[in-house]
């Protein structure tokens, strides 16, 4: 069973559970990560076993610094200044991958790029002391909701890996946002926690979204599902269902339902972002056979929550629904 420890005591245990090609659960500002190193191959076949995820489905290396990030992968002028824009923070940028890089094919699952990304907090300090990336996706099973807190980490992968580093709840409560520059463009392949109006203000452009393949191999269409079926921008509640709701205005029906958790009361996109996998996980806890889910605008941050409860409301038999 997973040991928690915070964050001001866990610096060396992670490093030494690392260095002996182990896993460790590690806060980052978006969400956990799940992360062993990046250029040894059993640490990271450990990764895909320790979450049940495909190995056609690729893993953010993560960095420390733009040097390590520029050992690792070719950047282009518009991909270096995302980088200089948004690093540290949610941010993931996918880019040709350079084949003396050191990095084990079983990150990339056999592309010729790779997503990189400098994370903020205790993972940036982890790295910087490692000396070499991290390979690292959510800290969840694959195909379940992403965690944002030490204690659902512990609770899903728990009996599954060794440590968990706590540093209370994610401040971010999205993952990254991935963007991939093709042909002078700006292609969105996740929306996250970096929003279409701040890569705009930065490039001039507005991020294009895929024409509707999957870009990102794990974004498939099932995915962040709760047990319990979802109904999305509802205007009634039903008896007996768990109420996902965002902002002051009521639909109808709100007495009728089992339990209600509010994303954001003032209808504050930042807060619904940060409460959105805590409350579903919450909710589903209750038991509910339904959550039913208010409206929420699909502007700013709500591009990305909208993303996600899609995604969790999507069948559950989608071919490599994981
Ligand atoms: O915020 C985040 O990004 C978190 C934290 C831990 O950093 N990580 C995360 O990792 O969300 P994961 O593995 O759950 O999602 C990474 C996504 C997957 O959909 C994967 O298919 C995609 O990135 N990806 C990885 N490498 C890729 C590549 N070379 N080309 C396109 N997509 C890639
Ligand atoms: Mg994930």
């Amino acid at each position: 069973m997973a040991e928690i420890l915070p964050a001001d005591k866990a610096l060396e245990p992670a490093l030494a559970l690392l260095r002996a090609g182990d896993v460790v659960a590690i806060p980052t500002e978006t969400v956990y990560g799940l992360a062993g190193d990046a250029t040894a191959g059993a640490a990271v076949a450990r990764i895909y076993e320790a979450k049940g995820r495909p190995r056609f489905n690729p893993l953010i290396a993560h960095v420390s610094d733009m040097e390590m990030a520029e050992r690792i992968g070719r950047f282009d002028p518009l991909s270096r200044r995302l980088a200089e824009t948004f690093w540290p923070g949610p941010l993931t940028l996918v880019v040709p991958l350079k084949p003396d890089a050191g990095i084990h094919p079983l990150v990339t699952a056999g592309l010729d790029t790779i997503a990189l990304r400098m994370p903020r907090g205790f993972g940036a300090k982890l790295i910087a002391a490692f000396g070499s990336p991290l390979a690292a996706p959510s800290a969840n099973t694959s195909g379940r909701i992403s965690s944002t807190s030490a204690e659902a980490v512990a609770a899903d992968l728990g009996p599954r890996i060794r440590l968990v580093v706590d540093d209370g709840a994610t401040p971010v409560g999205l993952e990254s946002t991935i963007l991939k520059v093709e042909d002078g463009k700006v292609r969105l392949l996740r929306p996250g926690g970096i929003t279409a109006a701040e890569i705009e203000a930065a490039t001039g452009m507005r991020p294009e979204r895929g024409a509707g393949d999957i870009e990102a191999p794990g974004m498939m269409l099932s995915h962040y599902a709760p047990v319990a079926g979802m109904r999305l921008s509802v205007e009634d509640v039903r008896p007996g269902e768990a109420l996902l709701a965002f902002g002051p205005e009521r639909v109808e029906g709100t007495d009728a339902a089992a339990i209600a958790l509010n994303l954001s009361p003032s209808g504050d996109l930042r807060e619904a972002a940060t409460n959105l996998f805590s409350f579903m996980q919450e909710l589903d806890r209750s038991g509910a056979a339904t959550i039913a889910v208010e409206p929420i605008p699909a502007e700013g941050l709500g591009e990305a929550i909208n993303d996600r409860l899609a995604r969790a409301a999507a069948p559950r038999d989608t071919p490599g629904g994981v």
